[in-house]
C-alpha cells in the first residue's frame, strides 16, 4: 500500500498522514513514513519529542552523492536515474512510534519535479522501495500541485486528497484531479476533514461529484490545540482516531485497480 497525500495548504495533509501511519502500525503494517514537504512537519505531528533533530535526507550528503553520482545542489550532469535505496529505511529512517519516518527535507534549487540529485533520491525511494503485503508508505506532501510529477507519483497506489469545506480547498482538489489524470494516475480519493457537520459534508459531495469520497473525518479542536502545542495528532482525539479506522478499513478493502473518480470530463459533465 503506497499512499500520497495532498491538498491545499493547511487543510490536514500532515495530520491525516500521522493519523494513517499510526492507525496503519497499530493495525501490525509496517509503515514508512516519508516527509517530502520542504516545510516538514510530519515528526512532531506523529509525536517525535524533538523534531528538530531529525535530520533530513537532503543533508546527507554522502548518501546522494554515492547513490546518484552526483553531489546534492547540482542540476544536470550525468547521474544514475535508478539510485538503490532498499536499505535506506533501516539505515537513515527514525523510528517513531514504531513508525520509520523519512524525512526529505527542502530541495534547494528548481520544483520537486526537477532531475536533480536530491529528487532522483526521492523518486527512487516512492517507486523502488520493496513493498510486501504487510508494509505500508504514506507520504506527506507539499501544498499545491506544483511538484507533482510522473516520476514521484507514478508507482502509488492512490493519492489521497484532502480537501476541507471551502471553495479553494476544492478548487486545488480539482486541479489536482486535473493533473493526476494528466499523469495517468486514476487511483484518486477524498478525505473530507474539518467537517463540523452534514451541510459540510454535502458541500464537499456536491463541490466533487464523480469523485471517491473514502472518509470524512471531523473537525476536533483538540486536534489543532495538540499541534499549537508539539504533540502528537494521536491521542488527542478519539472521534477522529474513529473516522481514520474507518478510513483505513475503506483503503484495505477497496481493491487496488478501482478507479477513483471518473475522470475531469465526466465531472465536467455533470457539474453543468
Ligand atoms: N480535523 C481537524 N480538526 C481541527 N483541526 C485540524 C484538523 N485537521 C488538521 N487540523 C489543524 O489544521 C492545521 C493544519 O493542519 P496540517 O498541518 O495537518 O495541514 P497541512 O495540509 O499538512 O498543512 P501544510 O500545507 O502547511 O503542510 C493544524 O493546526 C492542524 O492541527
Ligand atoms: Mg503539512
Amino acid at each position: 500500500m503506497k499512499l500520497a497525500v495532498t491538498g491545499k495548504g493547511g487543510v490536514g495533509k500532515t495530520t491525516v498522514s500521522a493519523l494513517l501511519a499510526r492507525t496503519l502500525a497499530a493495525r501490525g503494517r509496517k509503515v514508512i513514513a516519508i516527509d517530502a514537504d520542504p516545510d516538514s512537519n510530519l515528526a512532531a505531528c506523529l509525536g517525535h519529542p524533538h523534531p528538530e533533530t531529525v535530520r533530513p535526507l537532503i543533508e546527507w550528503r554522502e548518501l546522494i552523492e554515492e547513490r546518484t553520482g552526483v553531489s546534492p545542489g547540482t542540476t544536470g550532469g550525468m547521474f544514475r536515474l535508478n539510485p538503490f535505496v532498499a536499505d535506506i529505511p533501516e539505515r537513515y529512517a527514525v523510528d517513531v512510534g514504531g513508525i520509520k519516518l523519512l524525512v526529505v527535507g527542502a530541495v534547494k534549487k528548481g520544483g520537486s519535479g526537477c532531475y536533480c540529485p536530491e529528487n532522483t533520491l526521492l523518486r527512487a525511494l516512492i517507486s523502488h522501495l520493496f513493498m510486501d503485503a504487510e508494509t505500508a508508505l504514506v507520504l506527506d506532501m507539499e501544498a499545491g500541485i506544483e511538484h507533482l510529477s510522473r516520476g514521484t507519483l507514478g508507482s502509488v497506489d492512490r493519492l489521497l486528497m484532502v480537501v476541507e469545506p471551502g471553495r479553494r480547498s476544492v478548487e486545488t482538489a480539482l486541479r489536482i484531479q486535473t493533473m493526476a489524470f494528466d499523469i495517468g494516475l486514476r487511483q484518486i480519493g477524498v478525505v473530507g476533514n474539518k467537517v463540523r457537520s452534514g451541510q459540510d459534508a454535502d458541500y464537499l459531495k456536491e463541490a466533487l461529484p464523480g469523485l471517491d469520497f473514502l472518509g470524512l473525518l471531523p473537525f476536533d479542536d483538540r486536534i489543532r490545540a495538540a499541534e499549537a502545542a508539539g504533540r502528537s495528532a494521536w491521542g488527542s482525539s478519539t472521534e477522529m482516531e474513529r473516522a481514520v479506522e474507518t478510513l483505513v478499513d475503506v483503503l484495505e478493502n477497496t481493491p487496488k485497480g478501482k478507479s477513483g473518480s471518473d475522470g475531469p470530463d465526466d465531472i465536467r459533465g455533470k457539474r453543468e
